[in-house]
């Protein structure tokens, strides 16, 4: 139930963007988070390519800018990776990890995410690790059980000061992209799981950790879930791509 925790929205934009619409879409949402800022943190991870686009246009404002994947790896023959080192060279504040894309469309284990959380970490970036289950894991019972092993690969893996500065995202995966947010109670029932799985590592680092909502937030419905006790904002896909929407989701963070 702490309240020292500052709200996190950040914006994933996913495989979406163009180096035009970037532009005015980079510069309207440092403009507008300017303003209505106080008290929450803001950060929108691009696509890899526009990371100088980000730093040139967000660069003295609050909104910080981070990058949706990175290597497990610190360098070497990997090709088409991106080394967290590298993402650093560019600014980036945030390294989203495991998100259920990934998970799902290039099998990434529960240890490969562990291990990108920690690389993210060590090159000085804050991994936003993502957990989830499906609408038939959901169905079957078997969320907690799901969402344990995702995350207990992470804490397993890093020391407690490298844990007390990850971000936790929980993203049901049947309400990314359809529409369907889970209710402000089941995130709540899940987050608080969250919190308690890392108490049970430490209720000091538990206390500090951001836990985002995200799937299908909107501004419609972000006050509610960010109301929530162990709901620290939110992970935002769709809505992030326009700048009055996630503009306005940021202010719900604000309370
Ligand atoms: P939507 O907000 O589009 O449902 O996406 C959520 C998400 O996957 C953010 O990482």
């Amino acid at each position: 139930m702490s309240r020292e925790r500052a709200k996190l929205v950040v914006g994933n934009w996913k495989m979406h963007g163009r180096i035009g619409d970037n532009a005015t879409l980079l510069t309207e949402v440092a403009a507008g988070a300017s303003a209505l800022q106080k008290g929450v943190r803001v950060g929108v991870c691009v696509p890899c390519p526009y990371l100088a686009q980000s730093q040139a246009l967000l660069s003295g404002s609050v909104v910080q800018w981070g990058i949706q994947d990175v290597s497990a790896h610190a360098g070497g023959a990997f090709t088409g990776e991106v080394a967290a080192e590298m993402a650093a060279d560019f600014g980036v504040t945030y390294a989203i990890v495991g998100h259920s894309e990934r998970r799902a469309y290039h099998r990434e284990s529960p240890e490969l995410v562990a291990s990108k959380a920690q690389r993210a970490i060590e090159a000085g970036l804050t991994p936003i690790v993502c957990v989830g289950e499906t609408l038939e894991e959901r169905q079957a019972g078997t969320t907690e059980q799901i969402i344990g092993t995702q995350l207990e690969a992470v804490l397993q893996i890093l020391t407690e000061e490298q844990a007390a500065g990850i971000v936790v995202a929980y993203e049901p995966v049947w309400a990314i992209g359809t529409g369907k947010t889970a209710t402000p109670q089941q995130a709540e029932e899940v987050h608080a799981h969250i919190r308690a799985r890392i108490a049970g590592r430490d209720a000091k680092i538990a206390a500090l950790v951001r836990i985002q909502y995200g799937g299908s937030v909107k501004a419609a419905n972000a006050a509610e879930l960010f109301s929530m006790p162990n709901v620290d904002g939110g992970l935002i896909g769709g809505a992030s791509l326009k700048a009055e929407e996630f503009l306005a989701i940021v202010a719900a963070a604000r309370g």
